[in-house]
């Protein structure tokens, strides 16, 4: 299979659906671009980002890795996050993790000295920094579902912490930052209730913890 016949043939039917139903819309699309979001996303092919909020194109500017994870010298996603705030001027970063993410299960798992454990270390500090609050929950897959949560809280802190969210909070522009998770049960966001708005909140927030 080397054209992926089925594929182009999905494609012509979508853009005809849309066409369809807005005539113009690509072509008035292509001119410019004003995402009012960035969704900071894991990769998982069950958590597509536009389709879960119902965003046409152009709505939402995406970046998806391994268990949504931001870290402070991943110049791809600070790169993303740079253009999105300073260019796009989103209002809003979501990041957005989802149960039953294979990425933090695995961060537990023994090492198998692949590329991602480096990646997935990243996770497994969380959980160590949580030992207390995660030793407590005896049934397992309700641990690992509390370690989803708390990657996504370290993340939406992360990203507050870049020089970016920080610049652009100095200057006033108005950006908050969300921290979500979805279930892929029953196809459900829910916030966890980690929205930081300003240098200030975000000092109140995480220090209480
Ligand atoms: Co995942």
């Amino acid at each position: 299979m080397r054209t992926l016949k089925h594929l182009f043939e999905k494609n012509k039917a979508w853009a005809e659906k849309i066409s369809s139903a807005q005539p113009g819309f690509f072509k008035e699309l292509s001119q410019q671009q004003f995402p009012e979001y960035l969704w900071i996303g894991c990769s998982d092919s069950r958590v597509p980002a536009n389709e879960i909020v119902g965003l046409q194109p152009g709505e939402l500017f995406v970046h998806r890795n391994v268990a949504n994870i931001v870290i402070h010298t991943d110049f791809n996603c600070l790169s993303v996050i740079e253009y999105a705030v300073e260019v796009l001027r989103v209002k809003n970063i979501i990041v957005c993790g989802h149960y039953g993410c294979g990425g933090v299960k695995a961060s537990l798992k023994d090492n198998q000295l692949s590329i991602s454990d480096n990646w997935l270390r990243h996770i497994r500090e969380i959980a160590q920094k949580h030992e207390t609050e995660l030793s407590q929950i005896k049934i397992e897959s309700e641990r690992m579902d509390r370690l989803c949560e708390l990657n996504i809280i370290e993340q939406v802190h992360n990203v507050c912490n870049t020089t970016i969210v920080e610049k652009a909070w100095s200057r006033n522009q108005p950006l908050a930052v969300h921290g979500w998770i979805y279930g892929l049960t029953d196809g459900l966001l829910h916030d966890l209730n980690v929205c930081t708005s300003s240098a200030e909140e975000m000092k109140t927030y995480f220090e209480r913890k």
